[in-house]
């Protein structure tokens, strides 16, 4: 892909990863794109590199356009591998360039790479570079999602370099929001948003609300925001603004994630009427079977809905392994504002549900107890309970629901 103009002289200059599917163990579908950025100006300056293995990528691209012995600026706003792991291709073609970086995000590059060679300059929020025409004005964002990662505004520009924040993982031809929406649509531009926010950004939601209000009250216009993965915001920049507010406030819809997985179909056999059960309150459900699909998808339908019901089979008087692997993934995200609850079944000592439980009570997250279970196979009767439960857990949740509204 060639080099695209996002304003006047400023330029992506990043990668398509059409094949990752496993980004450090998080599946990606569709793919992922590595965006960087070089800006024409009177220093030339390269924002972020790119994942290794498209070195060669990136650096083809800064080729179409400049020497890149003529780079005199390099910022760095993150360390991540898949941001900073060709800086030292970029540092070989241009030994001379001078690397803005995070005090956090020195100490990394320090480990990362013998850096006792390059120009390095330390900056915080609020440091200013005149490069020519531009003023790049930098803004540490520590935990957003690693302590070094910052962004970086072009003030004549008004453009928001934003790093991780923003992004979605999806590897497409177009490069900004309104080609992508014209090529698929809305609706799937917003579920790539969700899913990277669930999968990554969960944890942060009050440092993200502190963060948007720290740039609102810096009084910065935005015309554009110009995230490291995924399409570029120029048509409405303020609505992933939004998106993210309402995310980091906890917006949900009203609906009840069922995530379950099954030895002998009993559990599964569960979830059909505690479907129904929902259904019948009125509620969307959507169902996920673990096995059948991977961690990140079940993570973004538990982080869209309201409620989550959670069905295991007991084995070894345990939960069953992929739901373990599950609630391990998801206390690590810190979930808030969602109602929990489990069903699962057992053969001659229960303990899935009361594991599932557990894990939810180390969460903090608000419980509907006791759940449902059933010995062996569910009986006409068992399944009337697990009608009931559904309707009950539904109800719950419609109640609960009204907080956030
Ligand atoms: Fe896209 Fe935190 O790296």
């Amino acid at each position: 892909m060639k080099p695209t103009e996002l304003k006047p002289e400023i330029y992506w200059v990043g990668a398509i990863d059409w094949a990752v599917r496993d980004f450090h163990g998080y599946v990606t579908p569709n793919g992922t794109t590595y965006n960087n950025y070089l800006i024409l100006d009177d220093q030339i300056t390269l924002l972020d590199t790119v994942k290794h293995e498209f070195s060669g990528v990136t650096i083809r691209n800064i080729k179409r356009l400049t020497d890149p012995s003529k780079i005199k600026n390099i910022v760095i706003n993150h360390i991540e591998n898949d941001h900073v792991a060709s800086i030292g291709d970029i540092m070989n073609l241009a030994p001379d360039a001078t690397i803005y970086i995070s005090e956090h995000g020195k100490k990394g590059l320090d480990r990362f790479f013998d850096t006792t060679r390059w120009n390095i300059r330390i900056v915080r929020t609020g440091d200013t570079i005149s490069i020519g025409k531009r003023t790049l004005l930098f803004l540490e964002t520590p935990m957003l999602h690693w302590p070094d990662s910052m962004m970086t505004y072009i003030k004549e520009d008004k453009l928001l370099i934003s790093q991780d924040a923003f992004g979605q993982h999806y590897a497409s031809a177009a490069r900004f929001d309104d080609e992508f929406i014209s090529c698929f649509s809305a609706a799937e531009l917003e579920d790539a948003v969700k899913d990277y926010y669930a999968n990554i950004l969960m944890p942060f939601g009050t440092l993200i609300k502190n963060k948007i209000a720290d740039i609102q009250k810096l009084g910065l216009e935005i015309d554009m925001i110009a995230p490291d993965h995924g399409v570029i915001w120029r048509k409405d920049p303020f609505k992933i603004i939004n998106m993210y507010l309402d995310m980091a406030t906890g917006k949900a819809d009203l609906r009840v994630a069922i995530i379950y997985d099954t030895m002998w179909h009993s559990t599964e056999q569960m979830s059909v009427p505690i479907m129904q059960g929902i259904k019948d309150q009125g509620v969307d459900v959507k169902v996920v079977k673990l096995r059948a699909n991977p961690i990140s998808l079940a993570v973004k339908e538990f982080w869209k809905a309201r409620g989550c019901l959670v069905g295991s089979p007991t084995l070894n008087n345990s939960m069953f392994p992929t739901i373990a692997e599950f609630l391990t993934y998801l206390k690590g995200l810190r979930p808030k504002g969602r109602l929990v609850g489990a069903f699962g079944s057992y053969g001659w000592m229960g303990g899935a549900v009361k594991d599932v439980y557990e894990e939810f009570r180390k969460m903090g997250l608000e419980m509907v107890e006791q759940g449902v279970q059933v010995i062996y196979k569910p009986s006409p009767e068992d399944e009337q309970n697990c009608y009931d439960f559904g309707r009950e857990f539904a109800s719950r949740v419609k109640e609960y629901h009204k907080y956030f509204e």
